[in-house]
């Protein structure tokens, strides 16, 4: 593909900081917004080719600069879930966010040759107490979203469907599975380790407004809990446990770009994922043995069943290939001695 101008909003983040690089050594020009003060987005301020903007998302005339005759726009700036924020903040960032982004787009971009909107898979996930209708869910499953995450996303998927139809404006739609860096999975703190390092599941349930059910597993976890960390395994109520998924960040930047790159991706949906889903317990059990720690394995009621996606449509339209399995990204953390 030739060399475009490709705006990456949320470049600060962990996939848009690996876009910006990934894309810059392709050979794009890369343009990239995240909040002011984000200290990840000074350090892309090295990179060759890439031009630094400071722009709020919820404020369209702080983007406006950034947006200005780009050809490419790689929209990933978010309120996540992970980041502990209220439902406002998913409405204001993720809804009202994405419409300033396609305003400023047709304001502003008149030869904007495409819009990626990075939604997630949280558009399919059901809620606590339902199942998703198939596994492994397709891009053709309903959006079912049942948080108000995922709500928003719908949402801002179907104004990109909106802004295509009324004015033009070219999109294609990206929904990753959960997304990590390897570090922090083995950080007991991040959003990742607070599932798995029982002191920090602890401490995070202690802190948090809580269901009945998690009343009662907080109880049980205190029982278990001792005077040495421990990592937790979660199972149902017959001791199994759920097949899930964990994309490394670099193979979903990977999947940007090559939607970026594919011009028949336009008008689409991906899910973006790794190359197979894993069980919870090989993961915690292969955690244990290389950190050296005893597992605790609780039955939970309300454990989120068994959840993820396939990368099919991705692989046959866009060549995509994930490269990190969750076993690789344990390896690579221990082996950069983060633990
Ligand atoms: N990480 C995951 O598990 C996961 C899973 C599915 C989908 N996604 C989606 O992928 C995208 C990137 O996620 P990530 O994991 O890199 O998250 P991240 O939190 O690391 O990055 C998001 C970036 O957006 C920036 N941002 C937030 N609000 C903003 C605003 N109002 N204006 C400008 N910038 C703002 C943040 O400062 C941050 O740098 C998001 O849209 C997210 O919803 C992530």
């Amino acid at each position: 593909m030739i060399p475009v101008e490709v705006l990456i909003t949320g470049a600060g983040g962990r996939i848009g900081a690996h876009l910006a690089r990934t894309l810059s050594s392709a050979g794009h020009r890369v343009r990239a917004l995240d909040l002011p003060g984000n200290k990840a987005l000074r350090h892309l301020g090295s990179e060759p080719d890439v031009e630094i903007f400071a722009g709020d998302i919820t404020d369209i005339a702080s983007v406006r600069d950034a947006v200005a005759g780009v050809d490419v726009i790689c929209h990933l700036a978010a309120a996540l879930t992970t980041h502990d924020v209220g439902d406002q903040s998913f409405v204001d960032a993720n809804l009202n966010g994405t419409f300033n982004m396609l305003v400023a787009a047709r304001e502003t971009a008149p030869g904007l040759a495409r819009f990626v909107y990075v939604s997630s898979d949280a558009v399919y996930w059901p809620g606590l107490t339902r199942r998703p209708l198939y596994l492994p869910i397709d891009e053709s499953h309903p959006l079912t979203a049942g948080s108000i995450y995922g709500a928003t996303k719908v949402g801002a998927e179907a104004m990109c469907h909106a802004f295509w139809s009324t004015y033009g404006i070219p999109f294609t739609i990206v929904r990753p599975t959960a997304t990590a860096n390897p570090s922090e999975l083995l950080d007991p703190v991040s959003p990742f380790g607070r599932r798995w390092f029982l002191d920090s599941a602890i401490g995070w349930l202690e802190s948090h407004p809580r269901t009945a059910a998690e009343d009662q597993l907080l109880s049980e976890l205190g029982r278990v809990g001792g005077a040495t960390d421990r990592l937790l395994l979660l199972t149902d109520s017959e001791g199994a446990a759920s097949l899930t998924m964990i994309t490394d960040a670099r193979d979903a930047a990977e999947g940007l770009r090559a939607t970026i790159e594919t011009p028949e991706a336009v008008g689409e949906a991906f899910n973006i994922g790794p190359e197979a889903p894993h069980s919870d317990r090989e993961f915690v059990e292969e955690l244990g043995r290389r950190l050296d720690m005893q597992v605790v394995e609780v039955r939970y009621e309300a454990v989120r069943p068994s959840w993820y996606v396939s990368s099919a449509k991705a692989r046959a339209v866009l060549g995509y290939q994930a490269t990190h399995s969750v076993f690789d990204m344990i390896d690579e953390a221990i082996g950069s001695g983060d633990k």
